[in-house]
């Protein structure tokens, strides 16, 4: 299925094709290539200061760290989560070794993931990020330090048919993706700027 967004002027095929399916293809393997060079685009990020906090917690479909993963999901991420080929979850070292907040590590994680998700869309792969997730149950599950933040687990595999996915899932799969104007997205910069709503 393809998705393209309707953009004003030409973007980049990865970046207009890129869509969130929920429909995983179940016989889908991730193997270790395809998946090192997920994380080699991840690990390529910038970050402040070279910092380079973000942290992957990788489990494919059949390994018991999966199952544990899959159990932090929410009721609505589960009922289409498994038949992803893996799913990971992303942390970022939020504090360093003495306490101290590291205030662009959220940032600086999301663009780990961005870049991982843009490679993914090269290579044939779709990533549907979800936030829905308990993330004490993750924290404890796998006994994350104190200093990470977990952030997003990431549903990865081949897009594959919706049949099977329950209401209203199924109506969301095929409807078009929207999004607000360009003009909606600026910020007055000239002298008549007042305060700007949100
Ligand atoms: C941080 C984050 C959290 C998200 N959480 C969920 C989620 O828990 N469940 C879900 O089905 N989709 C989730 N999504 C996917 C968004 O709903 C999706 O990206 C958005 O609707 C735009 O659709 P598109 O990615 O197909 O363009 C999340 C996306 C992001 C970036």
């Amino acid at each position: 299925m393809r998705k393209t967004a309707s953009t004003t002027v030409p973007v980049h095929p990865l970046l207009a094709e890129r869509w969130s399916p929920r429909g995983f293809d179940r016989a889908h393997e991730l193997g270790d290539d395809a998946l090192t060079a997920l994380l080699e685009a991840a690990r390529w990020a910038p970050s402040a200061q070279n910092s380079q906090p973000w942290r992957f917690l990788v489990t494919r479909r059949g390994e018991a760290a999966h199952d544990r993963l899959f159990a932090a999901l929410t009721p609505g991420n589960q009922a289409w989560a498994g038949s992803a080929s893996a799913l990971v979850m992303v942390a970022a070292r939020t504090a360093g070794d003495d306490g101290r907040p590291q205030p662009w590590a959220l940032y600086d994680t999301g663009q780990a993931v961005a870049a991982l998700v843009t490679q993914a869309q090269a290579d044939g792969l779709s990533v549907h990020q979800m936030g829905g997730f308990d993330t004490a149950v993750v924290r404890t599950g796998f006994g994350l330090a104190d200093t990470l933040t977990p952030v997003v687990v990431l549903a990865v595999g081949q897009a594959g048919s919706p049949a099977g996915l329950p209401e209203p899932l199924a109506a969301r799969e095929a409807a078009p993706r929207t999004r607000r104007p360009v003009a909606d997205l600026l910020l007055p910069a000239g002298p008549e700027r007042q305060l700007v709503a949100a």
